[in-house]
């Protein structure tokens, strides 16, 4: 199958990429660079610089490499900025993949497997999180993506689009070519090896009075190449409308244990500083992946967060970085 990834020089987006090749497909990554990396794109891929909303280029791309199915991933992901900067998330993550979405609709490409988000759930009543569960984001990021879930909804009832959306959980580790590293960073797991590798003075931990064992949130974590995986299965599946739940499920991991299994796994000493909660934070988000485990028969390999922030470790260290990503 001809695959078009948009985002796919961001974090996740080339891990998927990579899941792709290793399965014979032909692969073309569309990608503005606002946050991704052009050496995160394998060579044997096309890859195109460009903003999935230039209706035109899309257009060329879709039609040039004869492409069947698109994997959308380019968005603005970070649910802190997204409280401060909403317009920015419904410009990037509704405006502009509906403009991505016409290019589709004008070249008869009408396969798409969505980069969702928990974040759709808001601060849900019961864990863990199945995909029938109330949807009321807390923090624009959320709400943004819910609106392109609905939008995908609309376009498979009026032009027959077919689509499965992925609601991801907290992706987290690396693979031997790829990791985590933004600028600034935000997400948990860098920030703590940051402070492992001396690079920042401490770990602020974001309330420890939420309703949870240790009072700090609890999160499920996700190793990015089982994540990746799942849109291998999901491409293959492709019919009529679905939506899955991405995550190992358990009990989830809180910011506390996090810290002590990254201390553990580094040796090294990390402070941690008590901070005020960071607006549109959830206590606790665990996934029900039931779903796509009976449905696609989609396991995950790496679930233990020992191996999810060794991953992360190894990468972190590797002489000679190789290539760090910003989604
Ligand atoms: N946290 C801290 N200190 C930090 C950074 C994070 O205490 O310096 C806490 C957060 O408050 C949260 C947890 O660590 O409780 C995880 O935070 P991340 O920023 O790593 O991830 P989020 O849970 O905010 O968001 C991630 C993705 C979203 C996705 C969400 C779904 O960034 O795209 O997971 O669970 F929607």
């Amino acid at each position: 199958m001809n695959v078009l990834v948009t985002g796919g020089a961001g974090y996740i987006g080339s891990v998927v990429v990579e899941e792709l090749l290793s399965t014979g497909g032909k692969v073309v990554v569309v990608d503005d660079l606002s946050k991704g990396h052009r050496n995160a794109v394998p060579d044997q891929v096309a890859f195109v610089e460009g903003n999935i909303r230039d209706h035109q280029l899309m257009k060329e791309i879709l039609i040039e490499n004869q492409i069947e199915a698109v994997v959308h991933m380019a968005a603005s992901s970070l649910v802190g900025e997204s409280v401060k900067l909403p317009d920015k998330y419904f410009d990037n993550n509704v405006t502009a993949a509906k403009a991505m979405l016409d290019a589709m609709r004008v070249t008869g490409v009408n396969k798409i497997v969505f980069s969702s988000t928990a974040a759709v759930y808001g601060e849900p009543k019961r864990q863990p999180i199945t995909e029938s569960d109330a949807l009321a984001p807390t923090n624009p990021y959320g709400a943004s993506k819910l609106e392109f879930e609905r939008e995908l909804q609309r376009q498979r009832d009026e032009y027959g689009l077919v689509f499965t959306s992925l609601r991801y959980f907290n992706a987290a580790g690396a693979t031997s070519r790829c990791g985590e590293q933004h600028d600034p960073e935000t997400h948990l797991i860098p920030i703590v090896l940051q402070a492992a590798m001396g690079q920042i003075p401490s770990v602020g931990i974001f309330g420890d009075d939420y309703l949870t064992p240790d009072g700090t949130c609890v999160r499920d974590y996700i190793h990015v190449r089982d994540l990746a995986r799942a849109h291998v299965l999901a491409l293959k599946d492709l019919d009529g409308s679905k939506t899955y739940n991405l995550g190992c499920g358990g009990d989830g991991y809180s910011v506390r244990q996090v810290i002590n299994a990254a201390c553990d796994i580094t040796g090294r000493k990390i402070t941690e500083t008590i901070m005020a909660r960071r607006e549109g934070d959830p206590a606790v988000l665990i996934a029900s992946s039931e779903k796509i485990r009976r449905e696609l028969g989609w396991e995950p390999e790496f679930q233990d967060l020992g191996v999810i922030i060794r991953s992360a470790w190894t990468w972190t260290i590797a002489p000679g970085k190789r290539v760090s990503h910003s989604m």
